[in-house]
């Protein structure tokens, strides 16, 4: 069976995974041929994930007859591939929506109501505190869990399974219908009273979700219903079938962040993930859906959800672009970072299924993190992000035993330091000195480093202790920098095992360390003095 532990992913020994890799778009599943594409991409990406949806207007097209057959061509598709999957339940509510449900529930509005907004208008969105569409929901997801319990239990091809796809109400800040206000007048349960949300304006006190909550009360309690109703899902699901559960999020840091306007309301967006934390333990992680360009924000969402009790795992992101290329490497630098996944497969592909141009950038980065997965699942070391920012030539890192110089190629002009064997002449190796420079160092020793990335050399000078004298003569001695290595090795891993495929020396390693195509390099530098 399969599990999440210290804050990983696991196979049935409870060894760490790493998933990275490529979600299809919302109307692949069922078109083999085109996944098979997909697949191949998320291998041309350095990969080892898909994630695919699994749709309940497919599932159960006649009430109470269910058909699994999609799931299993994804699984099958996957194993063949030695991918690991995550299959993302399309069920009640997709990114607000009741489009994935079948057509006997969208023809019942009177079973299942949909919710209000402010005007008593319909929103649409099915209501998550209607009884027989939680039922109804309940059935279908409760049987997915038996079903991959009876197929994939002993061979766990399915790492985890996404509970809906960006909850939420569209187009309103909570459901006003009356049996939902009935609701909204009564106490907020006891367990949710000691969180304060950040800018509410109040000091928690009382019981009503405006003493509470203040300005943010109604999102507050759009939060706590849909909450609840993921976690009757989640707690049915587990019992049939233990297996990691997900929650992606519509970010709330968007445009003047405000429920209804700029997200969906209800979801699980940073400012109510204590509300979730407490209302829906069966879920193991919520993950952001990140689609935002500019580092800050991006940064900001890292930190807002990378939390002692959530790891941090991106389940979307843009499938080309220089940015997520950057950014992906500041997620892989957290020291909760459990994985990563880019958002629609097939764009990045050309009609034989070659990667585009265009989606080589964030490929690279992906290859990058799986060169040194083994590391990153182990947490075996302190792991930097290195991002060439725009107008940035250098970037340096201040370790405690070192300074670290990182040289961005593109920004450097000179070809000294990228390695004798590079002719970057030939119009192959132009991205060499044209890329942003990026990657990551880790840390694994005093002296021992593990480096993977593009465009980007790096120099290493050890720095002097506090209180020595002589820093001056130490600094300046051309045997402090990167001379002075022990060894300078190109390889990969093989399960956790570093296999060293070359020792560079001479050119390829008196001037920097470079790397070129998200290849990895172990460095043992020399701290005898
Ligand atoms: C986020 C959703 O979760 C995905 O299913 C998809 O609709 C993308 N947005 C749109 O590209």
């Amino acid at each position: 069976m399969s599990c999440f532990a210290d804050g990983f992913f696991a196979d049935q020994q409870g060894c760490p995974i790493l998933p990275l890799g490529l979600q299809t778009h919302n109307s692949s599943t069922g078109l083999p041929e085109m996944l098979k594409k997909e697949i191949d991409a998320v291998l041309q990406y350095g990969g080892n994930l898909f994630e695919a949806p699994v749709y309940w207007v497919q599932v159960e097209k006649r009430e109470g007859e269910y058909d699994f057959s999609q799931a299993l061509e994804l699984i099958e598709l996957c194993r063949d591939k030695n991918i690991h999957l995550i299959l993302l339940w399309f069920g009640i509510n997709k990114n607000g929506h009741p489009t994935y449900c079948p057509e006997w529930v969208k023809a019942d509005p009177r079973r299942f109501p949909l919710a209000k907004g402010p005007d008593g208008g319909d929103v649409a969105t099915l209501s998550p505190l209607a009884e027989e569409t939680r039922k109804a929901d309940l059935r279908a997801f409760t049987r997915l869990m038996e079903f991959l319990r009876d197929t994939d239990g002993d061979m766990h091809t399915v790492l985890a399974v996404q509970v809906e796809n960006e909850i939420g109400y569209a187009n309103t800040d909570m459901d006003y219908s009356e049996a939902a206000q009935r609701l909204y007048r009564r106490p907020v349960p006891p367990f949710l009273r000691d969180i304060s949300l950040e800018d509410s304006g109040i000091t928690p006190s009382g019981d009503s979700w405006v003493s509470c909550f203040g300005r943010h009360a109604h999102e507050a309690f759009a939060a706590w219903c849909w909450a609840d109703f993921v976690q009757h899902l989640a707690e049915a699901g587990k019992k049939v079938y233990e297996i990691p559960l997900l929650l992606n999020a519509m970010l709330g840091e968007n445009g003047f962040e405000e429920p209804g306007l700029c997200y969906n309301s209800g979801g699980p967006v940073s400012r109510v993930l204590d509300i979730y934390r407490k209302t829906a333990p069966g879920i193991d992680v919520i993950c952001p859906d990140i689609y935002v360009q500019d580092r800050e924000r991006y940064l900001k969402i890292l930190s807002r959800y990378s939390r002692p009790d959530n790891p941090l795992f991106v389940p979307e992101s843009p499938v080309m672009g220089t940015a997520n290329a950057l950014n992906m490497m500041e997620a892989a630098a957290d020291p909760r970072f459990c994985g990563y996944a880019c958002f629609g497969a097939a764009s990045a592909l050309d009609a034989q299924g070659n990667l585009l141009p265009e989606a080589r950038e964030v490929a690279l980065s992906m290859k990058t993190i799986a060169s040194l997965a083994p590391l990153l699942r182990r947490r075996a070391g302190h792991v930097y992000a290195i991002v060439q920012q725009e107008f940035m030539d250098k970037q340096y890192l201040h370790l405690p035993g070192w300074h670290v110089e990182c040289t961005f190629n593109s920004a450097s002009g000179s070809r000294f330091g990228l390695g004798s064997f590079i002719n970057t002449r030939d119009p192959f190796n132009r991205d060499l000195m044209e890329t942003r420079g990026r990657g990551l160092l880790i840390q694994t020793g005093d002296s021992e480093f593990y480096l993977a990335g593009c465009g980007v050399r790096v120099d290493f000078r050890m720095r002097p202790e506090i209180g020595y004298e002589r820093s001056y003569v130490q600094l300046t001695s051309r045997m402090n920098g990167t001379l002075n290595f022990l060894s300078v090795e190109e390889g990969h891993f093989e399960g956790d095992r570093w296999v060293t495929d070359r020792f560079r020396n001479g050119d390829e390693a008196n001037f920097a360390c470079f790397v070129h195509r998200g290849e990895a390099v172990r460095i043992r530098l020399n701290a005898a003095r």
